[in-house]
């Protein structure tokens, strides 16, 4: 593959001496005159792989060139080398500084010019190369991390033959609840992460328990009630993600105190895990069970309302009113 080089450089001895040296390398040259022929050349959309400018042109001095290239997204990438008659330390700093990949004195050896030259281009292209391929692999990560999560929140609702989806619905209105509060992007799916595993802990409740259609003893009940702090004990071992244990732990606390495992109160209790909590109860509520449907919408929206501020935190609690409110078809429940 040729290299494309844009020279500009108004000495034209200097830019027929830089010409006679590429020619004889094999590079493909640009030459250029001035600043204003490199603004033109830029509006061309051409790619280049190394800029080589000199400093001191009549229209526009090097620094600025290079400024331009770096605000332009097309060229922001493309390394620059500076070309200068200066003996200046200061110039060759602030060249340095403003993100020139290197600087190159007249008069210059043609070997010293090509060798830099070739080693800049060849560094930016493995810096591509690798900026590239963090990128691949990242996004492939976060997609395997997503799929073992969701594989373990579906092991868990498997375990629990009236509430199919659950862990799903959940995540999703915890989401949502956490874009209408103003949490970032990053904050929201971290959420979901939270939400698909807050009942985890039921892997370690007894199916004939879980799966009890009548009333449960009391002996059952504090079976079941173990299954944040077995959530929490499960998840803590994801070390590179402590929160997600939060939701795992917190998300049966009440605002009011009343909750479990631990009985924190009001902002005691963290604050996804509040969100998880309310989404926790929604669902609940508008899922079907073996003795009933999705309780009517009306009456979902009465609950909220009774219990802001004692079981739920009241500020969620009035998301979630807002998101009953604009589902004015109950599309917001279990199919
Ligand atoms: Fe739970």
């Amino acid at each position: 593959m040729k290299e494309k080089i844009v020279v500009v450089d108004d000495d034209v001895m200097s830019l027929k001496i830089v010409r006679r040296v590429f020619e004889r390398a094999g590079i493909e040259g640009q030459y250029l005159h001035s600043g204003t022929e490199l603004y033109e050349y830029l509006g061309e959309n051409n790619i280049p792989d190394l800029f080589l400018l000199d400093i001191h042109l009549p229209d526009v001095n090097g620094f600025e060139m290079l400024k331009q290239i770096r605000t332009d997204a097309v060229y922001r990438n493309i390394p620059v080398i500076f070309l200068t008659g200066d003996d200046d330390i200061k110039t060759e700093t602030a060249g340095l500084h403003a993100g020139a990949a290197d600087f190159i004195r007249k008069p210059f050896a043609a070997e010293v010019l090509l060798k830099r030259v070739f080693n800049t281009i060849e560094l930016n292209r493995l810096h591509n190369n690798m900026a590239q391929e963090i990128r691949v692999k990242t996004e492939k990560l976060s997609k395997i991390y997503l799929q073992i999560v969701q594989a373990l929140a579906a092991s868990v609702d498997a375990k629990d033959k009236y509430t199919h989806g659950h862990s799903t619905r959940v995540a999703a209105y915890s989401r949502e609840i956490a874009g209408r509060a103003g949490f970032s992007k990053s904050e929201q799916d971290e959420i979901y992460m939270m939400g698909l595993l807050h009942d985890v802990g039921k892997i370690g409740i007894q199916d004939s328990v879980i799966n009890k259609p009548g009333r449960l003893t009391d002996e059952e009940y504090a079976s079941i009630k173990t299954h944040p702090e077995v959530g929490a004990e499960i998840l803590k071992n994801i070390t590179d993600y402590p929160e997600l244990m939060v939701g795992a732990r917190w998300h049966h606390e009440r605002y009011d105190g009343k909750g479990y495992p631990d009985g924190l109160r009001g902002e005691e209790i963290p604050e996804t895990a509040r969100i998880i909590a309310v989404a926790d109860t929604y669902d609940a509520m508008t899922s079907n069970r073996s003795y009933r449907g999705a309780m009517p919408q009306q009456t979902v929206r009465s609950e909220f309302e009774r219990c802001r501020g004692s079981q739920f935190d009241p500020r969620f609690a009035d998301i979630m009113i807002q998101m009953i409110d604009e589902d004015t078809d109950y599309h917001m429940k279990e199919d």
